[in-house]
């Protein structure tokens, strides 16, 4: 068997379902009501992608909008929360960066506040866990832009634990908030371990007092709440004595897997980041999926299939022959499914999906590799034809230097991103929801973005081929869509045009996308703003038999991804030209 270097499993001092067990029965004994980890879908607030905290779920009730009594039986809560960041996706292969991850909470709602928070966490740590005083310090927020120092955290952490060493940060470490676009945020105080290597932040705990409207403005709630997060990969680590959660319980059935398939030989280094890599992207896909994400080009579905796509790559790389995520889908299911039996219940699922994703980036890998070739004769790769890569083949960035690497090639990508910006910025009319992940498209700009085609073709069709493309501009919440008319369109109209766009979103037809010349796009008949420039190829979406458009996408891949088409505005905005605002739900 391939030696990783990861040290071999030793008898854990405690199995990280124990750890889970251990803190909920902490805080229920304290008289918190233990909650269920909500999905990985986040169901009340449309701004964010995925579940990145324990108070995701609590939201409203921080906000003061809904009664936790009346939902919970209590205002002390505790959970651990499935949880998933993009933001760190290109930091995973190291120790400490996960997509997919646990979050032990405890939560107080308009009940107890900083000191009761600070003890219960110290506690819990040196007490229940018997982590060592000396390798603890702690932090408090040292104040800014408004907000001022947390004196009084300051001061209960000298009265709680005397001597222990607390230092002052500034807003990036110590004020947590809000998740999304708005909502309830405030000041931090967090607790640290130092391990050989260095010093890792376990436990955030958050006196979350205002809240952050779009602008970022802060307003006090009208009540005082606790969220805090303890990192369960990180603790599981020092725990089991561990430099990272790959070598622990948490990942060890899986890494075992996958050390069956491969053999390396001498490339140890970058085996093991491979490795990592492919082990935090299947157990992340494989509980998206058990969630209900189905991988797609935009949003969550998007995520989920670069996870798949990047694990498939970094299996390749290895040389590890024929498929094989459901196999190592498998070891994840049966580790987890103890605490999270969704994973047993939607197996199959899971599994079929993954078949299906890797059946179809196998086709996908080929056809991009037929056009790696005409690189090859031209001796390099330029950032443009990276991006190029991506976007019609899926290529992430890393597999086309690895390839260029293999075929000597000489590989220019350090403007990859910045094309990739560009094209999402197109696309979204310069919108901007989703911070921090490189590759999350806004799914409801997406959704509108392919029902204003269908609103396009539907004019033409119910007032005639003399309608023609104006203007176009969306927002997360309408679209607007300016076209040659000359008339006020009639209630009928309207009506008939909204009816037509929602019977082709009914039928779920398919929207492929082609690549041609623009005096190709224009011969096949495909509708446009022809005199914009779009640079030598375009793109020509088709949906169904019904529209044929060019565009830069992005796009929904079926129809019936789009919604309920709803028109809510008709007007002039000039002579001859009449516009449409119209919104998806
Ligand atoms: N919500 C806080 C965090 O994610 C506890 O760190």
């Amino acid at each position: 068997m391939l030696k990783l270097g990861l040290d071999s499993f030793r008898i854990a001092i405690m199995q990280s379902s124990e750890i889970r067990q251990k803190f909920l029965e902490f805080f229920k004994s304290i008289g918190h009501v233990v909650v269920p980890s909500s999905s990985l879908i986040p169901d009340n607030d449309p701004s964010v992608l995925l579940t990145t905290a324990g108070m995701q779920q609590f939201k409203p009730y921080f906000q003061g909008l809904k009664s936790p009594e009346e939902d919970f039986g209590s205002r002390k809560l505790a959970s651990i929360q499935k949880s998933f960041r993009t933001s760190d996706i290109n930091e995973v292969g190291d120790n400490t960066h996960h997509t997919f991850f646990e979050m032990l909470g405890n939560f107080a709602i308009g009940d107890y506040f900083k000191k009761e928070a600070i003890v219960y966490a110290w506690d819990f740590v040196t007490k229940e866990l018997g982590l060592s005083e000396d390798r603890l310090f702690v932090t408090v927020f040292a104040g800014s832009e408004g907000v001022p120092e947390d004196k009084e955290a300051y001061q209960i952490w000298q009265k709680t634990v005397p001597g222990v060493e607390i230092r002052k940060l500034g807003r990036t470490d110590n004020f947590w908030g809000p998740p999304g676009d708005s909502g309830p945020c405030g000041p931090s105080s967090e607790i640290y371990y130092k391990t050989h290597s260095g010093e890792v932040e376990i436990w955030n705990l958050v006196f979350t007092e205002y809240d952050s409207d779009k602008e970022g403005q802060l307003s006090p709630l009208s009540q005082k709440n606790i969220d805090t997060g303890l990192g369960m990969e990180r603790l599981v680590s020092i725990l089991q004595g561990k430099e990272s959660a790959y070598e622990t319980d948490l990942f060890l059935p899986i890494i075992t897997a996958i050390e069956e398939l491969v053999e390396v030989g001498g490339k140890e280094n970058k085996a093991i980041k491979s490795v990592k890599i492919m082990s935090d992207h299947i157990r992340g896909a494989v509980f998206l999926s058990a969630d209900g994400v189905i991988p797609s080009n935009v949003g969550r579905g998007y995520v989920l299939r670069r996870l798949i796509r990047r694990a498939i790559m970094h299996g390749q790389l290895m040389s590890i022959n024929g498929r094989f995520l459901a196999t190592l889908a498998e070891p994840v299911i049966d580790s987890y499914s103890g605490s999270y039996p969704e994973l047993k219940t939607n197996k199959q699922t899971v599994i079929t999906m993954l078949e299906d994703e890797e059946a179809k980036f196998d086709q996908t890998l080929k056809n991009g590799l037929k056009e790696f070739a005409k690189f090859e004769q031209k001796g390099s790769i330029s950032s443009e034809e990276a991006f190029r890569l991506f976007q019609s083949f899926g290529f992430p960035v890393e597999l086309t230097t690895d390839l260029a690497k293999q075929k000597k090639l000489s590989a220019n990508t350090d403007e990859f991103e910045k094309y990739f910006l560009e094209h999402q910025e197109k696309s979204r009319g310069g919108e901007k929801e989703y911070k921090g992940g490189l590759a999350e498209v806004s799914e409801r700009t997406t959704r509108m973005h392919t029902a204003t085609h269908l609103l396009h073709q539907a004019l033409r069709t119910v007032l005639g081929d003399g309608v023609a493309q104006k203007g176009s501009n969306i927002t997360n919440d309408r679209l607007r869509f300016d076209f040659s008319y000359s008339n006020k369109l009639t209630q009928e109209q309207l009506q008939q045009v909204q009816d037509l766009v929602n019977e082709k979103i009914n039928k779920g037809l398919e929207v492929t996308r082609e690549e041609m010349s623009l005096e190709e796009a224009k011969k096949s008949g495909a509708i446009g703003l022809f005199e914009q420039k779009y640079g030598d190829k375009v793109s020509v979406y088709t949906i169904g038999d019904f529209s044929k458009e060019f565009c830069g996408g992005p796009h929904v891949t079926n129809t019936k991804e789009i919604g309920l088409f709803k028109i809510q505005k008709e007007e002039a905005v000039a002579s001859g030209i009449r516009r449409i605002k119209a919104t998806v739900t």
